[in-house]
């Protein structure tokens, strides 16, 4: 399958996934669970906690293969991947997190990455050194490095400020519009997926299914409060509804 006219850059068919708790209980997170998200999309995945985004993700990116289903990616697929914790190695300077992660990177370019992400004095340092929030513009700048065309972020404003968590989102965004990447980003936060994303996927029920899937028709620049909030309850009386 080529990448080139082919305008779907991942489809996700999960028939079964399941736990197996220390207490020998089996628990089934996702079943007959289907996704398909189109090139160069930001997409927002919201959910009750403990609904299986995260399973979902690490499904997504080979983290996880004890499941029922299938994961088709374009075999050019490069993804980026941000956990909900930024998971640096402690051990290696900014600089050598960004290169480990990268190798084929250029130094320009993992500086200029690093520079967007507002943490190009910090190279030098090591993760220990950082504030949470320096860590998890790291955590991105070392997705970008890679040059995704499928980037994948786990609640990556998680515990920020609100205004360092906006800051970062947009500078998020300037990267994806850069980039043209296609965007998979679990948040809890409702403004946050109305402002950033293309399309909203609501997860309800469990096992967890598609319980809302909300097209964001105003282009982010033309985002206005009514609309905002319009669709904030929209997506509020859905997960309402489905919210066991
Ligand atoms: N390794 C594991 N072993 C057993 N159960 C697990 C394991 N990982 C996740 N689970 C269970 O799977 C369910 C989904 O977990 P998951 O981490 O995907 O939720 P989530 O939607 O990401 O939640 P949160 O919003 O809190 O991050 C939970 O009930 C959890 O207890
Ligand atoms: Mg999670």
């Amino acid at each position: 399958m080529s990448l080139a006219g082919d305008s779907k850059q991942l489809e996700v068919f999960i028939k079964r996934k399941a736990f197996r708790a220390a207490t020998g209980e089996v628990r089934e997170v996702l079943r007959d669970f289907t996704l398909t998200l189109d090139v160069g999309k930001i997409y927002a995945l919201v959910g009750p906690s403990g609904y299986g985004k995260t399973t979902l993700l690490r499904i997504i990116i080979g983290l996880d293969r004890d499941f029922e289903g299938r994961v088709t990616l374009p075999p050019e697929t490069k993804i980026g991947m941000v956990f909900q914790e930024p998971r640096l190695l402690p051990w290696r300077s900014v600089l050598d997190n960004l290169k480990l992660a990268a190798p084929q990177a250029n130094e320009v370019d993992l500086v200029k990455i690093a520079d967007d992400l507002g943490v190009g004095d910090h190279l030098r340092n090591f993760p220990g050194e950082l504030s949470l929030g320096q860590a998890r513009r790291v955590a991105l700048a070392r997705a970008f490095a890679i040059k995704p065309n499928l980037l994948v972020l786990d609640e990556p404003f998680v515990s920020l400020d609100a205004v360092l968590a906006r800051r970062l989102a947009d500078e998020l965004v300037a990267l994806v519009e850069q980039t043209q990447v296609t965007t998979l980003l679990v948040t809890h936060d409702i403004d946050e997926a109305v402002r950033l994303a293309d399309h909203i996927i609501l997860l309800g029920h469990r096992p967890a299914e598609i319980v809302g899937n909300i097209d964001v028709t105003l282009p982010r620049r033309a985002m206005t409060a009514d609309y905002a909030a319009k669709t904030k309850g929209e997506i509020g009386a859905i997960l309402a509804e489905n919210a066991v």
